[in-house]
């Protein structure tokens, strides 16, 4: 695999305050596409605009907003109850940190399960409002798939461990360890190419299903726990950085421990405050000569 191609750079004519001025102009849909065979995809997930622009900050290809959020953002057990006002509300915000990779937004359970016309509106929305510029979707649902694609919105596909499915498939379990359940996925994967989409991840599976897939469809995968020979990898931001609790799943590699280093800024902190060591006077706003003097005596009586 080639390493990473440089991509086009864009000078602004204004730079926002705070960024260089110029900026890489973000990833495109066929430049996902063409990284097949090319060069590696990394994608992480970003739940606000601080681990999207951190995310970005670090040279990744795609930001989703994962409905993992309920999980990692929401303090929920599942992904399950996330509405569409959420994900609408966290894709906005993760929006407004990104500026060089491809924003993508999960569709939350409930969305494009009903019709496929309420799929499509639901897709338009994170887009319009949440300002993402793909969305992604569980499971072998072409129909919809298709419809959304045909309303000018690119659409992620998502096999293997679907997490929304987690009731039918009696917990969260590996996916297509049988010959059969394999056959099946691959078929699946090759059914959600032809109806449009451009880009799949594949959860929670063997390492030969995911090479399997990969073959087999003209799409790139993204893995999740389905082996290296996927076009590329996806972590949950807070696994990725160690701001999760264990216990976490075998595909999990923490790459730092940000909740750590979190906890003992605070708990330095609190110690100051307590010992009265902050604030010092290098971080207290001075006052005109003779302002503290004029403070320390009686108010005159009229
Ligand atoms: O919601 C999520 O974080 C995801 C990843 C597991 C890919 O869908």
């Amino acid at each position: 695999m080639e390493e990473r191609s440089k991509r086009t750079r864009k000078a602004r004519a204004v730079p926002p305050q705070g960024r260089e001025s110029d900026v890489k102009a973000p990833l495109t849909v066929p430049e996902v596409v063409t990284a097949k065979g090319q060069r590696r995809l990394v994608m992480v997930t970003a739940t606000d605009e601080p681990s999207a622009r951190w995310a970005d900050r670090g040279g990744v290809d795609l930001i989703l907003v994962g409905d993992s959020l309920a999980m990692a953002a929401l303090g929920r057990p599942d992904t399950l109850s996330v509405t569409m006002e959420e994900m609408v509300h966290h894709t906005r915000a993760v929006a407004a940190g990104v500026t060089s990779s491809l924003l993508v937004a999960d569709m939350p359970f409930g969305s494009y399960q009903t019709s496929t016309a309420n799929a499509v509106h639901n897709a338009c929305r994170l887009v319009a409002e949440g300002r993402a510029r793909a969305v992604k979707l569980e499971g072998p649902r072409f129909a919809e798939v298709e419809a959304i694609v045909a309303a000018g919105i690119p659409v992620v596909g998502h096999l293997g461990l679907t997490p929304q499915s987690v009731h039918r498939f009696g917990g969260y379990r590996v996916q297509g360890r049988g010959v059969r359940d394999a056959r099946r996925l691959i078929e699946q994967a090759r059914g959600l190419a032809e109806a449009g989409a451009f880009l799949l991840v594949l959860e929670a599976m063997p390492a030969s299903v995911g090479a399997a897939i990969t073959r087999a469809v003209p799409i790139p995968t993204i893995g999740i726990g389905a082996g290296p020979a996927c076009d590329g990898q996806v972590l949950v931001f807070a696994d990725l950085v160690g701001l999760s609790d264990p216990p976490l799943p075998r595909f999990v590699r923490r790459y730092a421990q940000a909740g750590e280093m979190i906890r003992s800024a605070i708990a330095a902190f609190a110690e100051d405050v307590r010992a009265g060591r902050y604030p010092k006077e290098a971080e207290c706003y001075t006052a005109p000569p003779g302002l503290a003097r004029a403070l320390s005596r009686r108010p005159r009586r009229r």
